[in-house]
């Protein structure tokens, strides 16, 4: 088991920079997510870990090895990808046993790695099967199992639960967090579904266009967003803003102008906040139906309400506020056309800068 350091890792395909710049200390043992929309360079930076594709420049370490020259084989990773990649003319005791026996381990060594392996995955029962009489999420645990055979230093997993349904989807997640907890192995995990991130990781990395935005625990990056872009990218339905503005601060309180004209005071915890405009973000479980007149509140109209049986997403307009959505009770009693008050709580209210750096984060964590 080792750690994985990446320094300075940049890449271009031909002139046009992909990666460009990335510095990352992953720990041993750790379950590590890179999240980012699609095209952001995820893969790309995976693939220079494995050794799959060619850095234009930086390092790559594992453990105390520096592995940048390295062909992927001699890198100590095992790499599991979208699309399972499995030999259909193989079994799969087979297919889990191929990488080993391509090394000449021995017949016995190979035997019991595989059992081992098998034995974690809950494949024992089909090792004798090929890949097109397993379900999908089966299929995923064979190329799962051909990656902890090898016994490697550090797991890479591309997007691997793409291909299965929903319901195989949260299954496969609480099998890869258990495995995760059995190898203590450096995993790390690319996804683009912010509840694998959310849930799998110890530590999430949010990449946007080839740069890193911000490394942190799940509860950080919900709570404590440097900018907007990671503020919106974590959490569905996602953070509301509020065009606002911050009309004076005094004695430590940020007195924040909403566009219907109502004020919010937020406390400013020692932080330099400046009066002029801002952007206000809230999550959709901090905002709460009120009463009407409620200090830091503004008035504003049910557009549409979602049972979702446990939880009601009541999405509503207000004076100049396009829409924001408020996650309430189950049994929330609010109908489309209702008019309602809408109540902030300071404490978990985010202030934002025109250039969208956090200038205040909710002090919930
Ligand atoms: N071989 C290549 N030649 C040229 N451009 C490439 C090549 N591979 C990837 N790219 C470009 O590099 C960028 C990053 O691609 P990458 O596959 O790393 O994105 P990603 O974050 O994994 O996206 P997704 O979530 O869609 O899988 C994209 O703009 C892509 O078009
Ligand atoms: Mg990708």
């Amino acid at each position: 088991m080792a750690g994985l350091k990446l320094h300075g890792v940049k890449k271009s395909f031909g002139e046009v920079p992909v990666i460009r710049g990335i510095d990352l200390d992953i720990v041993d043992g750790e379950f590590c997510v890179f999240v980012g929309p699609s095209g952001c360079g995820k893969s790309t930076l995976l693939r220079m870990i494995a050794g799959l594709e060619e850095m234009s420049e930086g390092l790559i370490t594992i453990g105390d090895r520096d592995v940048t020259w390295l062909p992927p084989a001699k890198r100590g990773i095992s790499m599991v990808f979208q699309s399972y990649a499995l030999y259909p003319h193989m079994t799969v005791a087979q297919n889990i046993a191929f990488g080993l026996k391509m090394a000449k381990l021995p017949k016995a060594e190979i035997d019991a790695r595989t059992a081992k392996a098998a034995k974690l995955l809950q494949l024992t029962e089909l090792l004798s099967r090929r890949p097109a009489q397993l379900s999908g999420g089966q299929r995923q645990r064979v190329a799962i199992g051909r990656a902890i055979v090898r016994e490697p230093d550090v797991f890479l997993f591309d997007e691997p639960l793409s291909n299965l349904d929903a319901a195989l989807r949260v299954q496969m997640r609480i099998e890869i967090s258990k495995l995760h907890n059995d190898l203590k192995a450096t995993m790390v995990y690319v996804t683009h579904d912010q509840v694998e991130a959310m849930t799998m990781a110890d530590k999430i990395v949010v990449l946007n266009a080839g740069l890193i935005e911000q490394v942190g625990s799940p509860l950080e990056l919900y709570h404590r967003p440097n900018n907007l872009f990671v503020a919106t990218f974590i959490g569905s339905p996602k953070m509301n803003l509020i065009e606002a503005h911050v009309e004076k601060v005094i004695d430590g309180t940020a007195h924040v102008r909403l566009p219907g004209g109502s004020t919010v005071q937020i406390p400013t915890r020692g932080k330099a906040v400046e009066t002029g405009p801002v952007t206000l973000g809230v999550r959709p479980e901090h905002l709460l139906v009120g009463k009407a007149g409620a200090a830091n509140s503004f008035n504003g109209k049910v557009l549409l309400s979602e049972h979702l049986g446990g939880e009601t997403m009541l999405y509503v307009s207000a004076p100049d506020i396009e829409q924001c959505v408020i996650k309430a009770d189950g049994l929330a009693p609010q109908r489309a056309g209702d008019d309602v008050t809408i109540e902030l709580v300071p404490g978990t209210c985010h202030l934002f800068d025109t250039e969208g750096r956090a200038i205040i984060n909710g002090s919930l964590i």
